[in-house]
């Protein structure tokens, strides 16, 4: 129950600011996001790397208001690749975004989140790694899957996500699941209306695994992003099942979320990639966590009151 009402919350700009604010705010949004700063978060991107782990790197922020805060984050991304580059990490290391960061809810915004995303593409391309453009909410999507065709043309590596709990993801997951494709399959972590998304836990795990089994049996590069140690069973199984080989599928988990569990499947040989985001703008970031597990919140309401 309280899921939806702290996801409404990650769009009030008067809970932003109040949270925001609070003193002791910050050592929880650490679990979550190790750094402010590139210099912040560099050290755990050794730390993840010695320990035989992949990242994707994400630069907080989202819903920006002006052309100008948009470039700001592609600048953002192509310092953060700038700073990666002497590291040599390839594709251990590459890139995750959101276009709403890079201005696609402005007017004009698909074409100005293409020009500003392409040449953080570029970028990595260059570094010899790669995107993947995260799903935000479902009015979002046409606009992002037109971009990330878009990109593929000269960047084919560029990866989407796509959300188990809407409708229309099946019909997406038949589409992408072709020969070079890169998606990342999600719950999903918005707020949606039950007209364009499953709204019980039950509903969206099925979903998952229809989705799922259509990426597996598919020729494309299935990235399973999930903590669910029911999923995690079932995808070793469909991926044992379609014959694939472990380099030919990936588990992603957030920072912060099962860290244990990490280092247990990369001990097992599979490919596992922590979604680390770091940077100044953590609100939305934050409250999503907040709402994916009512413990946390719990935690936090504790936090405050005995500070
Ligand atoms: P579920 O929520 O059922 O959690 C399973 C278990 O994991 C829980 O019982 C708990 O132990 C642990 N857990 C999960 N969330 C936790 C939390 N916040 N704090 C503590 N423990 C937690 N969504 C989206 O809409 N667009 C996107 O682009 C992405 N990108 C993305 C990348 C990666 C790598 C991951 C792992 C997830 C996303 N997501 C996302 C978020 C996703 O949609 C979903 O909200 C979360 O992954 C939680 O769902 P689970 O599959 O983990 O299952």
């Amino acid at each position: 129950m309280l899921g939806p009402v702290i996801l409404a919350a990650s769009r009030s700009d008067r809970m932003r600011r109040l949270i925001s604010a609070a003193p002791v705010t910050k050592q929880v949004v650490d679990r979550f996001i190790p750094g402010e700063t590139v210099d912040g978060v560099l050290p755990i991107v050794r730390q993840l790397t010695d320990n035989g782990l992949e990242l994707t790197m994400d630069v907080v922020g989202e819903d920006i208001t002006t052309p100008e805060q948009a470039e700001a984050a592609r600048d953002a991304y192509l310092e953060l690749i700038d700073r990666l580059k002497p590291l040599e990490l390839g594709e251990r290391a590459e890139m995750s975004v959101k276009l709403s960061m890079f201005g696609q809810a402005l007017p004009g915004g698909h074409e100005l989140a293409l020009a500003n995303v392409r040449p953080v593409v570029e970028a990595a391309a260059e570094i010899g790694t790669t995107v993947t453009l995260d799903a935000e909410d479902h009015t979002t999507l046409d606009s992002m899957f037109a971009i990330h065709e878009e990109l593929r043309k000269d960047f084919p590596q560029t990866g989407c996500v796509i959300q188990a709990y809407l409708f229309r993801t099946e019909e997406d997951a038949r589409r992408l699941a072709a020969a070079g494709s890169r998606v990342r399959l999600v719950k999903g972590a918005y707020k949606e209306p039950a007209e364009v998304a499953y709204q019980q836990k039950h509903e969206i795990d099925k979903a998952y695994v229809r989705i799922l089994r259509t990426l597996m049996e598919g020729e494309g590069y299935p990235m399973i992003g999930s903590h669910d140690p029911r999923l995690i069973a079932i995808a070793q199984e469909l991926a044992r099942t379609a014959g694939r080989k472990l380099d030919e599928y990936e588990f992603q988990m957030l920072y912060g979320i099962r860290g244990e569990e990490h280092l247990r499947l990369a001990a097992e040989g599979h490919r596992m990639r922590v979604y680390t985001a770091y940077g100044t703008d953590w609100y939305g970031y934050f409250m999503r966590r907040l709402a994916e597990k009512p413990a946390n919140l719990r935690f936090f309401a504790r936090s405050m009151i005995t500070k």
